[in-house]
């Protein structure tokens, strides 16, 4: 009967068949190593002469790197290491066999390794990755879920921007033109005038022509939206969020975070609640170490790394500029110039990983905003209704999903956190 090799701990002593693929294989005379995985995990698969079938012995030499393969065998308690399993191969077949695999166990470039993406997901390294975003996306629906919130997805093609018109993607909705979604914000503030506590979970696309370790052109962000809260509110659920998703993965996916060698203590202290800064008291900080730096301005991610690394946990910097920010953002009336914004930033030089805020409820001010942002008030009609009919203080945030898991696997760049990666200058494969 066909098993997994995430199951044998239970079948010891038992003959079973695994299906798989050779990871590596390796002899010695007498005795022949085969490392099989099945997806569900790697284990040692041992050829004995004598023990196994002759044919299987004579024929390993045709499992190479990656062939397919359907193998019976004996689960035995590996002799030295303690909750470790090995197979005593019995007999073996090949399914499809694979000659010259490109990617070897010596190293390789990046940019080989990002060419040949569909393959380097075999790799033990991205296994794991890919296991911690899963649990980090499990983590994200169960928080709101558990917290009465309703799914409520946004569209990908929409008529207008969200986060300003430098980097929309346009595109073609047959006869009219049309927009790749920056964010599903605006349509979870009509859901949350419906159903109070939404949130959606999808693609959103930003045409960055940049280069760095933290941009995707297409990334997945979560974005709550909750009907009266304030800003404030906002920093507590986001707050709460955070934790619970870092603290999750840290308990359900520790295996996997040893193995890519994250250090555990710089997450385990990722617990609210998190420090809270005015943009003026944060701008002040990054000007003492980085003078070129204007007050005034949005900050760079450089800027962001200056403040993150002031602290062990997130921190929030709220109250910028209203310049700098998006034409939804509502001004402080009690500190005018000022936007009812809050990001988070991460520690570690990890930056961004929430950007939200409070909402403008005030339609005259939005009408105004709007023309200031030379956006065209008629896409955002339906928008306006919602201060028109039942307008409504309220806030959200987008948490974005690869660069959160970036931080807490400890990767040097966002390219591993997604499976098939859009990069300024990667499309392929
Ligand atoms: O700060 P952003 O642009 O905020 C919004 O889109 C709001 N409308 C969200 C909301 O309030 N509902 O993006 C939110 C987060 C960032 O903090 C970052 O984590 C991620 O999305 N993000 C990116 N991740 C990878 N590559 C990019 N190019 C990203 N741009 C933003
Ligand atoms: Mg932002």
């Amino acid at each position: 009967m066909r098993r997994y090799i995430s199951d044998l701990k239970d079948l010891v002593g038992q003959t079973i068949e695994l299906k798989g693929w050779a990871y590596q294989v390796r002899s010695s005379g007498k005795v022949k190593f085969l490392e099989l995985r099945d997806g569900t995990g790697i284990v040692s698969c041992i050829f004995f002469r004598g023990e196994c079938e002759d044919s299987a012995f004579d024929n390993f030499e045709q499992i190479t790197q990656e062939c397919s393969l359907s193998l019976v065998g004996v689960v035995r308690q590996h002799p030295k290491q303690a909750g470790v399993f090995e197979i005593g191969a019995k007999s073996m077949e090949i399914i499809g066999k694979s000659s010259d695999y490109p990617i070897s166990p010596k190293d390789h470039g990046t940019d080989f390794l990002m060419e040949n993406r569909h393959l380097w997901l075999r790799s033990k390294r991205q296994h794991a990755i890919l296991r911690v975003r899963h649990e980090i996306i499990s983590a994200i629906r169960d928080f709101f879920d558990g917290r009465g919130f309703t799914l409520t997805d946004a569209p990908i093609f929409t008529p207008s921007a969200c986060e300003g018109t430098s980097n929309l993607f346009e595109t073609k909705f047959f006869d009219e033109k049309m927009y790749l979604s920056q964010s599903g914000q605006l349509y979870m503030e009509a859901t949350a005038a419906a159903l109070g506590k939404v949130y959606c979970f999808g693609p959103t696309f930003r045409a960055e022509k940049s280069k760095t370790r933290r941009h995707l052109i297409e990334f997945w962000m979560v974005e709550p939206e909750v009907a009266f809260n304030d800003m404030y509110d906002n920093m507590e659920l986001a707050e709460q969020f955070v934790e619970y998703v870092v603290q999750r993965t840290l308990k359900n996916k520790s295996e996997e975070l040893k193995s890519l060698e994250r250090d555990f203590s710089k997450l385990e202290c990722i617990k609210g609640p998190f420090p809270r800064l005015h943009y003026r008291d944060a701008a002040e900080m990054v000007k003492k170490e980085n003078p070129e730096f204007i007050i005034g301005d949005d900050f760079g991610a450089a800027d962001e790394t200056i403040i993150g690394a002031k602290y062990e946990r997130p921190v929030f910097v709220h109250h910028y500029p209203a310049a700098v920010k998006a034409f939804y953002m509502k001004e402080d009336p009690k500190d005018p110039g000022y936007a009812m914004g809050c990001d988070l930033l991460a520690p570690e030089g990890y930056g961004e990983m929430i950007g939200g805020g409070q909402r403008e409820d005030n339609l005259e001010i939005l009408h105004r905003k709007i023309k200031e942002h030379g956006l065209r008030e008629e896409d955002f009609r339906w928008y306006n209704d919602l201060r028109k009919y039942g307008s409504f203080p309220h806030s959200g945030f987008g948490l974005g999903l690869e660069r959160t898991v970036g931080w807490i696997c400890g990767l040097p760049h966002v390219r591993e956190t997604i499976p098939f990666p859009r990069l300024y200058g990667r499309s392929y494969p």
